[in-house]
């Protein structure tokens, strides 16, 4: 049961229908892992955000992570009917506020209200999701943005002539570290925007790209420096290694952008997605309050990239209180994670049958509200929930499922009588919730 109201970050909100967001969701706001410099995710942080210079870009890092649906959907044009609005992908604490599911619901404020032509943002998000070594529903994501505002320049050609000359400066900086490939874009797919004209969208996507380019290879430079001196250590060779970067462009669809791309970068064998951007939409600069004005946006989550970059094999490691995982990690510094031990895990089933509506059919369970059961009632001590069997009876048509958790801790050994315990009352909650039949 909902309390009638929650309290966030010293701020009431009445509950309602809508309200999904747990108890252990809300423990964790206020973590603020990204701003530990010693954490690997704020460690990446500061790679990227040395990236962008003061004063041209602004940087932010306290945003409250609760925002309106305005701020997180409407501002940026998402459809009504977009998976991201769903009470199974996202945390409600109301009808009109949620956890934030990307820092671009910053993007409308802070183009309205900063004074330098880009900003950036670092910040927690939160989404519902599957439970397993890669996913977590607390992440973290940085987004930037850069602007134009033509009236700013005497003229077009002013303005285009710089521009012009920003991007030949920004090639400079990674011309010999990477090698890039790009798509372009498709022009009915993927179509640029009849408010700018062709050379501006032609020197904003540059400008984009050159910028992103730049960051990634910072990311991934520091990286090889790790993984060479792995490597040394452990006296083999990683030709790999000395090879330069290698970028590819491939188109993307985001509804705030068009075109828009996402970068990805070879990295041990395959092509890793890294962020995705865009030339923003001329509706997000009208609710900004900023006529005649151009763009881009990006936005690069933090999570698995430092799960990479740091060779950590588990996502719950980032939040664990186990000093021998956060005495190992040093701000500046891209170093591998030394594994200390690794305690057994011990798997248990959620067997069950779906319930039947009124004219027989097959009530479905959402698979992110089964997640979320068994997250709350034991926490990080679930290491991942698999749907492993599905079958319809020949006979009666009933649908059964089967779910296998397995509870594994970072830090101890759990007794059985203990992973008992957290499996009983999952299954108590599920049957009450949903009205599952356990078999
Ligand atoms: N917010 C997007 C995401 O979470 C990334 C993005 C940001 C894309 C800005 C385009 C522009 O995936």
């Amino acid at each position: 049961q909902q309390p009638e109201e929650l309290i966030i970050m010293g701020k009431k909100y009445k509950t309602d229908l809508q309200t999904n967001v747990t108890p252990g969701i809300l423990s964790l706001v206020g973590r603020d892992l990204y701003k530990d410099p010693n954490h690997p995710v704020g460690i990446l942080r500061k790679i990227v955000e040395d990236q962008f210079e003061e004063p041209e870009y602004t940087k932010f890092d306290d945003f409250e992570p609760v925002v309106s649906t305005y701020e997180n959907f409407d501002v940026l044009g998402f459809p009504k009917d977009h998976p991201g609005r769903s009470v199974h992908d996202s945390y409600y604490i109301n009808n009109n506020y949620l956890l934030r599911t990307h820092t671009s619901a910053h993007e409308h404020k802070c183009f309205e209200r900063c004074d330098s032509p880009g900003y950036l943002i670092a910040g927690d998000v939160y989404r519902r999701d599957e439970i397993d070594r890669t996913h977590y529903p607390v992440f973290h994501q940085m987004e930037g943005a850069r602007h134009w505002d033509r009236s700013c320049y005497r003229s077009e050609q002013d303005m285009l002539a710089s521009m012009e000359a920003e991007v030949a400066q920004l090639s400079k900086t990674t011309q010999g570290d990477v090698v890039v490939k790009d798509v372009g874009h498709d022009p009915v797919k993927n179509p640029t925007q009849p408010f700018m004209t062709e050379q501006e969208t032609d020197l904003v996507a540059k400008h984009l790209k050159r910028t992103l380019e730049k960051v990634v290879a910072s990311i991934f430079n520091a990286a090889k420096a790790a993984a060479k001196a792995a490597a040394k250590a452990a006296g083999s060779k990683e030709e790999y290694l000395n090879e330069p970067l290698k970028v590819r462009w491939v188109e993307a669809y985001f509804p705030w952008t068009s075109p828009s791309w996402e970068i990805e970068v070879w990295w041990k064998g395959e092509w890793l997605e890294c962020l995705g951007c865009g030339v923003v939409r001329e509706l997000v600069f009208e609710n900004s309050e900023k006529k005649n004005t151009i763009g881009w946006a990006f936005g690069l989550g933090l999570d698995r990239l430092a799960m990479l970059l740091f060779d950590i094999p588990d996502i719950r490691l980032f939040w664990t209180l186990d000093p021998r995982f956060k005495n190992q990690f040093h701000s500046g510094q891209i170093s591998l994670f030394k594994p200390y031990s690794r305690y057994p895990g011990t798997k248990r089933d959620i067997s069950f049958w779906l319930p039947r509506g009124k004219d027989g059919e097959t009530l479905p369970l959402n698979a992110n509200d089964l997640m979320e059961i068994v997250r709350e009632n034991s926490g990080d001590l679930a290491e991942s929930v698999k749907l492993i069997d599905e079958f319809v009876h020949p006979k009666t048509g009933r649908k059964s499922q089967c779910y296998r958790v397995n509870y594994q801790s970072m830090d101890r050994s759990l007794t059985n009588d203990e992973v008992n315990a957290l499996h009983q009352k999952s299954l108590k909650e599920l049957v009450e919730r949903f009205r599952i039949q356990l078999r």
